[in-house]
Formats: structure tokens, sequence, C-alpha cells
């Protein structure tokens, strides 16, 4: 038996062992491990019920929308959030707000869900600029949201995760169709 050469090649076999091990690892560290916050995002929005007035004087908009919510999930772990709230805006004040109820996307998926929401300009302070936005035909709305969670790998390591929704939604008036664009 030639001994020495049998160490040699045991030797660079363990090398060669851990060297692909340590690899490994690091593959996994920059892909499976890497936690990301999900994506918040406005899918399909529909008008339900819509009536408005773009009187100069007295300007007003009362709209019930429903809109299609989606949360990407590009994590190899599932991501569970807690109750969150969206809300849509017109220039920056608050005119319709519902409830996002807790829930989970599976790991490497899109959860949906619908939400309804009422929005209603007698919750403006000012209408100044409203009667001059309306008679261009189109209603721009800002749509926020955020959800708070944990992002789930292996069973056992958790991490927390927020996303945040930043979305513009244009419904045109004449049409009712509505288009959204978002961050
Ligand atoms: C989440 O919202 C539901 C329905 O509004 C409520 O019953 C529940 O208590 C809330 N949970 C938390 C943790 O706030
Ligand atoms: C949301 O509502 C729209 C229109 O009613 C429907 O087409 C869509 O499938 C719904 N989405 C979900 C996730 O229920
Ligand atoms: C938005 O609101 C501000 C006051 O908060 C007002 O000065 C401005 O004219 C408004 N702009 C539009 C486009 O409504
Ligand atoms: C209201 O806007 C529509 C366009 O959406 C326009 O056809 C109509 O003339 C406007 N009405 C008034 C009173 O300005």
């Amino acid at each position: 038996m030639a001994g020495g050469g049998n160490n040699t090649k045991c030797l660079t076999n363990m090398a060669a062992f851990l060297i692909l091990q340590a690899a490994i690892i690091l593959i996994l560290a920059f892909t499976v491990m890497r936690v990301h916050g999900p994506k918040l995002r406005l899918g399909m929005v529909t008008v339900d019920s819509f009536s408005t007035s773009n009187d100069t004087s007295s300007p007003s908009f009362n709209m019930r929308l429903t809109a299609e919510v989606t949360i990407k999930n590009t994590n190899f772990g599932v991501f569970k959030y807690g109750n969150g709230t969206m809300s849509l805006a017109y220039n920056g004040t608050v005119v319709g707000d519902v409830a996002i109820a807790k829930g989970r996307a599976k790991a490497r998926d899109t959860a949906k869900f619908n939400v309804t929401v009422d929005v209603m300009s007698s919750r403006l302070t000012s209408t100044a600029s409203l009667g001059t936005d309306m008679n261009s035909g189109v209603l721009t709305l800002g749509g926020d949201a955020k959800v708070r969670g944990k992002v789930e790998l292996l069973k056992v390591m958790k991490r927390k995760k927020s996303g945040v929704m930043d979305c513009a939604l244009s419904v045109n008036l004449a049409t009712r169709a509505v288009t959204t664009k978002c961050k």
C-alpha cells in the first residue's frame, strides 16, 4: 500500500469538499436566505357607483371603487402580515380608506384580494382646485398602503419586513375607466 499517496489524495478531497460546502453556503446566503420586502401594487380598479358634480362653485365626487391589491413576495419563505390600511388621497388629503385584513403571501407568490373603498370629496377641507381638475375630465388620486409582517425561512428564521404601496389612479370621469400606475 502506498500510504502517503492516499493521505495526500484524502486531504485534497477534503479540501475540495470544504470549498464546495463554503460555495454552497455563500450561494444560499445570496439567494435563498436573502430577504426582500414585499411589493404592494394595485391591479384592476373598477367604479361600482359614481356621482360627481363639476359645477365650479361646489365641485364634488362620491365614488365606490373595487380595487385589486397585490402583495408580491419574492422570497423563498412565506410572508405573513398583520392588519393594514389602504388610503386614497386627492392632492394629499385622504378621501377614502379601507382596512387590509391580515393574511399571507406564499413563497415566491403573489397574494391578490379585492377591497371596496368609498371615496368622498366631503372629506376635503378645500375644493379650490377641484372644479378645474374635474373639468379636465380626469380625477387623479394617490393610493397608499402599508403592511408589516415577517418572512419565515426554513420555519425557524423570521425576518421583519414591510411593504408599501405608492400608486396613482386616474379616473376618467366620462367613461369611468380607471388606470393605475405604481412605483
Ligand atoms: C385585525 O382586524 C380584524 C377585523 O377588523 C380585527 O377583528 C382584529 O382584531 C384585528 N387584529 C389586530 C391584531 O389588530
Ligand atoms: C376582483 O374583482 C374583479 C372584478 O370584480 C375580479 O375580476 C377579480 O377576479 C377579483 N380578484 C380577486 C382576487 O378576487
Ligand atoms: C393642493 O393643495 C394645496 C394646499 O394643501 C393647494 O395649495 C394646491 O393648490 C392644491 N393643488 C391642487 C392641484 O389641487
Ligand atoms: C363637466 O365635465 C364634463 C367632462 O367630463 C363636461 O362635458 C361638462 O361640460 C362639464 N360640466 C360643467 C358644468 O362644466
